[in-house]
């Protein structure tokens, strides 16, 4: 049998970090204090950590040496107009204004333009831009396609929004305002296409509606978009035409913008940029700064540039498809096809036996901490449950960092899964011992259902 190919990386290690050994019995330990919560766990007891592909990247020569170009000007600082310059560049906005991470800019362009009651809709909110809409009193409402939820359905753009449901609510609620998340985190890091998001901008487009892109994973989207729909096209010119459909966006930059920290939002409109800059003075900082240091900027805008190199997106994604083909090779439930980002186990599928009322994507990546000292994260009921009711899906997401592990790294994550896949009959469910009314997950505290 054919072992699936790892992409060669198109870069080589200039500075190394070391890797911590722990026992199972310090793991199990661990995860006890942490009341099986994996937010808790300290990372020096983490082996290969794929919580998050979020401010994880490794910064490459080019980023460090921008650092020192940094301009720590507290007005006017020269790197936040690079920073202007490549962001204006790549997605085409004329107004550009840094955060200090994504969610400060869901945060600030919210309270500009939710009131209490109102509706905004997407493809899935991920979890701190619902969180921000419903503190604001909002309502987020998910409009991915059904095929979203069917996880082994090999749909090509299973982050599309779907139009029936995406009228509906707009017949039903007070949609204020459409959203699109490229790629779509929580169903898979799945992508979007210029199609779905020409037909999306449309609809809202003759209701009045602003569109505003979630777009952490832009680049990752975009390869997609190249790969499955619109070959003729480069990268960049992807990313122009998904922005020239929509009004603004929202970014993280610590996702494709390959650094550790920062965010901002860009539009078109100066009205809507000029509020957002007064409250942005209240909260971040000045408008040429934004919560960030000088150097950020700087590492940001080189990461912008790296992030759309073909030679880049070819190996970042085919690594995602690596781990994806070993596990699904063996019969482990996954996500079809693999996303952008990471790669999510069916933890309903994997665990038959617990039911979603017993958390089991959650109690999957405790025993897979525990197994291999690889941390992941649940997306499922615990992050997502709404009044009580478990989420449509309990995935377990491996969330790969950009350009930090190698090949080994994922066999031996393979491995640890590969080995909990003949015992899974034995792991059990979990039960909440201690709630919280917000973005729960990242703090509650669970123990292990008994039986
Ligand atoms: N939007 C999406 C689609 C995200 O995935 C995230 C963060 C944010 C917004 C918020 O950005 O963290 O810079 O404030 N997602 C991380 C994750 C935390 O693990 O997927 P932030």
């Amino acid at each position: 049998m054919n072992m699936p190919a790892h992409p060669m990386e198109p870069f080589r290690i200039k500075m190394v970090e070391r890797l911590v050994s722990t026992t199972r019995e310090q793991r199990a330990a661990a995860l006890q204090r942490a009341r099986y919560n994996l937010f808790r766990i300290p990372s020096e007891l983490v082996r290969i950590d794929l919580l998050t592909d979020s401010g994880t990247a490794a910064m490459s020569d080019g980023q460090w040496s921008a650092l020192l170009r940094g301009d720590e000007s507290y007005a006017g600082s020269r790197s936040f107009y690079r920073f202007e310059e490549v962001v204006r560049d790549l997605f085409g906005f004329e107004h550009v204004i840094p955060t200090h991470q994504g969610r400060a800019a869901e945060h600030l362009l919210f309270s500009l333009l939710l009131q209490e009651g109102d509706a905004v809709v997407s493809n899935n909110h991920f979890d701190t831009t619902r969180a921000n809409i419903e503190a604001r009193g909002g309502l987020a409402i998910d409009c991915v396609t059904d095929c979203a939820y069917v996880t082994d359905a090999e749909c090509p753009f299973k982050g599309q929004i779907d139009l029936a449901k995406l009228n509906d609510a707009l017949s039903r609620h007070r949609v204020v305002l459409g959203m699109a998340t490229l790629t779509n985190n929580t169903g898979g890091g799945q992508p979007v296409s210029l199609k779905n998001l020409r037909e999306v901008a449309w609809v809202l487009r003759n209701r009045g509606l602003p569109f505003i892109l979630d777009a952490c994973r832009f680049a990752e989207n975009a390869y997609f978009i190249q790969r499955r729909e619109r070959p003729d096209l480069s990268i960049r010119q992807i990313a122009r035409e998904m922005c020239a459909l929509a009004d603004g966006c929202i970014v993280s930059a610590k996702k494709d913008g390959l650094a550790n920290i920062g965010g901002f939002f860009a539009c078109r409109s100066a009205e809507l940029a000029e509020q957002f800059k007064q409250r942005l003075i209240l909260v971040e900082g000045f408008p040429t700064y934004g919560g960030l240091a000088g150097r950020d900027l700087e590492a940001i805008a080189v990461g912008l540039e790296e992030v759309v190199d073909p030679a880049y997106l070819e190996y970042r994604v085919g690594q995602v498809r690596y781990l994806a083909e070993r596990l699904d090779r063996e019969g482990v439930p996954i996500v079809k096809p693999p996303g952008g980002h990471a790669v999510f186990l069916d933890a309903r599928k994997f665990l038959p036996g617990v039911p979603p009322e017993q958390f089991p994507a959650q109690a999957l990546a405790c025993a897979l901490y525990v197994e291999g000292g690889v941390r992941s994260c649940e997306l499922g009921s615990l992050m997502f449950a709404a009044e009580g009711r478990p989420a449509k899906l309990d995935l377990v997401r491996l969330a790969i960092p950009r350009r930090v592990y190698t090949a080994s790294h994922l066999d031996c994550v393979a491995e640890s899964i590969l080995c909990l896949y003949e015992r899974r009959h034995a792991i059990r469910g979990l039960r909440l011992v201690r709630d919280v009314p917000v973005l729960r997950h990242f703090t509650a505290e669970l123990d292990v259902v008994a039986g």
